[in-house]
């Protein structure tokens, strides 16, 4: 549906005229964190809100009375477009010495989700007072365990039908390193997909003195070290994108003693899918060659943690574009530079056509330009509003159209 300037006008006076609301239950939940796979209060919370819109709320993914999902119903008969949000909280203790604090040691809302949480239920708010008027059904789905990794929420939900009978869906992410206010989106690759590996090189333990009588693993892994960079320099295209990181390196305990085992593990990102997909039999074909050169057993592990790069679809981010150039203007709009972390929005994307996009928190004032999942991270509340208006104008948007591709 086409909202048309007025529309937009009206959906972001109502959002202006919801903030004080919106900073003060954004403070509520940020004093409240639960981690991942334990946000069963702030799941009633949600779920309790959106009664109070006359919605239906569902709790739970699995077996697990956490995430919420619920759908309003338009006027008219059209497609379904849902809008994510996600809710978990990072085992940080917070550091910030304000009125809401984080009343938890070892959890705090630091990367922004509570702010997440609440700029959607705003949209639901303003899209639920305009029902009569939307063709078709906006799905809200406030999904847990973004954070989790191998454990993702997305996944989850995704398992459990979550995308049942949905054409498009749109996530946003408060950025503290973009100035408050200001938006950014990217069609095509926007954050990366990321792989966890394990290699045990497994030796014969010895003397120091005594190298030949021993096979020593650290050696396997000081070369694997660099055999891993050749999977970035000599077998990927270099126009392409890909970096493999070793986070963790043990073996050994005495100065005198060839340990027996050397353990490795680390990460590998890329953008492009074929390339992640062609990753894991390279990356083991080097672990175990390198082992094999040093008589070294190679025990090896290659999990997909995210899996998918977020990818969004070119038709419906140049909607989402337009559409936000009306709420935000074209002076607070920029298109995004792709970044090598990752995001479990992905998952929704490796199946329907997405659009994930940033908006900044970032306020020297407010002190809220702070990196993410810092001790000192908070964002700027004055910047719900724009979200939710950012959030129900591109819902109403997405009705109007029913087919999006890449
Ligand atoms: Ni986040």
């Amino acid at each position: 549906m086409d909202i048309g300037t007025s529309g937009i006008e009206k959906i972001k006076d109502r959002a202006l005229s919801l903030a004080e609301e919106m900073t003060r239950l954004r403070r509520g939940i940020h004093e409240n964190p639960e981690l991942s796979w334990q946000e069963f209060a702030t799941s009633r919370l949600i779920a309790s809100k959106l009664e109070e819109l006359g919605l239906e709320p569902r709790i739970g993914v699995g077996d697990l009375p956490v995430g919420v999902t619920a759908d309003l119903e338009g006027g008219a008969p059209g497609p379904c477009a849902a809008l994510r949000a996600d809710i978990d909280a990072l085992a940080i203790t917070e550091e910030n010495n304000v009125p809401y604090k984080s009343c938890k040691s070892g959890a705090m809302h630091a990367c922004g989700h509570d702010g997440h949480i609440v700029i959607l239920l705003a949209a639901a708010k303003i899209l639920s007072e305009m029902k009569e008027s939307l063709p078709g059904r906006v799905r809200f789905i406030f999904q847990p365990a973004e954070e989790h990794g191998h454990r993702s929420g997305a996944r989850g939900m995704i398992n459990d039908g979550v995308l049942e009978g949905v054409s498009s869906i749109a996530g946003l992410h408060l950025w503290s390193d973009i100035p408050a206010g200001k938006v950014q989106w990217k069609a095509g690759p926007l954050m990366a997909s990321s792989d966890a590996w394990k290699v045990v090189f497994k030796g014969k333990g010895g003397h120091g003195a005594m190298p030949h009588l021993a096979v020593d693993a650290t050696l396997a892994a000081a070369a694997f070290i660099f055999a891993l960079q050749t999977l970035v320099s000599r077998e990927t295209d270099p126009l392409e994108t890909i970096v493999a990181s070793v986070g963790k390196l043990e073996a050994g305990q005495v100065i005198n003693i060839i340990p027996e085992s050397a353990e490795m593990s680390g990460n590998v990102r890329t953008f492009n899918r074929t390339i992640r997909d062609s990753v894991e039999e390279r990356f083991r074909r080097l672990a175990e060659g390198v082992g094999a050169t040093y008589r070294c057993g190679a025990q090896v592990r290659y999990d997909g943690v995210y899996p998918y790069p977020v990818v969004n679809d070119g038709a419906l981010t140049n909607l989402f574009r337009s559409t936000a150039a009306r709420v935000v203007g074209e002076e607070n709009l920029r298109e995004a530079a792709p970044r090598m972390t990752s995001e479990d929005f992905s998952f929704y994307q490796a199946k329907i056509p997405g659009c994930f996009f940033f908006l900044g928190s970032g306020s020297e004032e407010k002190k809220s330009t702070v990196p993410h999942h810092s001790p000192h991270f908070d964002i700027d509340d004055d910047v719900l509003p724009t979200g939710a208006a950012l959030m129900a104008s591109f819902a109403c948007a997405m009705l109007g159209r029913q087919r999006f591709s890449e």
